[in-house]
C-alpha cells in the first residue's frame, strides 16, 4: 500500500486581492499523503498552512493545480460531487471545535452518520462506541456547555472517526486545549492514523506535538520550506 498516496496536490496556489494590492496565501505547492501516515503541517502564523488544508480537502477552489483524492481528481468535480466525496471520505476538526450547541454528544456524532444513510439505530450505535472509543461514555446525553474543552474536541474527534473516514483534516485542532488534552487529541490522531489506515494531515503550530507525527511539513510565507521524512512506513 506504500507509495500510493490517498491524496497527491499539484502546483496549488492561491492569492487574494486586497486594498493593497495581492496577497499570496499559497504559491503553487506539491503536497502529498498516503495511506496511514500522520502528517503534521507546521509553521508560523500566516504562513498559509489553513489556506493549504483547505484547498487540499476541497474547502476552497486554489486558483491553479490539481488536486486527486482517492484516484479522483476534485478539482474537476461539480459542487455535489465533492460534497458527496466529503461527506463519505473525509473527517473535519477545527479548533473551535463546531459543535451544535443544542445537541448531546450522542447526537453531535449520530446527525453525521444519519446524513450518510445509516438508519437512526446503527448510527446511535456506532456514535456510543465512537465516543466511547475517545473515553466519553459517560457523557453521551450531555451538550457542550456542560463539557470541558478536551471533551468537546473529543466529541468533534469521535464525530470525525465515527464515519469512517479514509482521510481527516484538522486544522489547529489542539490550541484551544491545555498541553495533557492536546497530547491526547494528538495521540489519537496517530492512532487513528496507524491502525486504521487513515490519512491524517494537522496543523499546528505547537512543536511539542511533533513527535507524535509520521511527517512533519514546514511552511513559511506561504512555501513549504521542507517537506519532510517519512519516519516510518504503515504496516497494515
Ligand atoms: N480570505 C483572505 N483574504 C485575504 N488574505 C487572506 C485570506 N485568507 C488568508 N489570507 C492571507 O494569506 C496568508 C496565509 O493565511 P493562512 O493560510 O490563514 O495562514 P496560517 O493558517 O498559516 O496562519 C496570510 O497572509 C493571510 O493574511
Ligand atoms: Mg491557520
Amino acid at each position: 500500500m506504500r507509495n500510493e498516496p490517498l491524496l497527491n496536490a499539484r502546483g496549488v496556489g492561491k492569492s487574494y486581492a486586497t486594498g493593497g494590492g495581492r496577497v499570496i496565501a499559497l504559491h503553487p505547492t506539491d503536497f502529498a499523503v498516503e495511506r496511514g501516515e500522520f502528517v503534521m503541517v507546521s509553521g508560523p502564523s500566516g504562513s498559509g498552512k489553513s489556506t493549504l488544508l483547505a484547498i487540499i480537502s476541497g474547502l476552497l477552489t486554489p486558483d491553479a493545480g490539481q488536486i486527486e483524492v482517492l484516484g479522483r481528481d476534485i478539482t474537476a468535480m461539480g459542487k455535489a460531487e465533492a460534497d458527496a466525496l466529503r461527506l463519505e471520505s473525509f473527517g473535519f476538526i477545527f479548533q473551535g471545535f463546531h459543535l451544535l450547541p443544542a445537541l448531546t454528544a450522542m447526537e453531535q456524532v449520530s446527525i453525521v452518520l444519519r446524513r450518510q444513510g445509516l438508519k437512526s439505530r446503527l448510527a446511535d450505535t456506532r456514535s456510543a462506541l465512537a465516543l466511547e472509543a475517545v473515553g466519553l461514555g459517560h457523557r453521551l446525553k450531555n451538550r457542550p456547555d456542560s463539557l470541558s474543552g478536551g471533551e468537546r474536541q473529543r466529541v468533534a474527534i469521535a464525530r470525525a472517526l465515527a464515519k469512517r473516514p479514509q482521510l481527516i483534516f484538522a486544522d489547529e485542532p489542539t490550541s484551544a486545549l491545555d498541553s495533557t488534552n492536546g497530547r491526547q487529541v494528538a495521540e489519537m490522531l496517530r492512532a487513528t492514523a496507524l491502525e486504521d489506515g487513515v490519512g491524517v494531515i494537522c496543523v499546528s503550530h505547537d512543536p511539542r506535538l511533533e513527535v507524535y507525527a509520521d511527517r512533519v511539513v514546514r511552511m513559511e510565507d506561504g512555501r513549504i520550506t521542507d517537506p519532510g521524512v517519512r519516519k516510518e512506513a504503515y504496516s497494515g
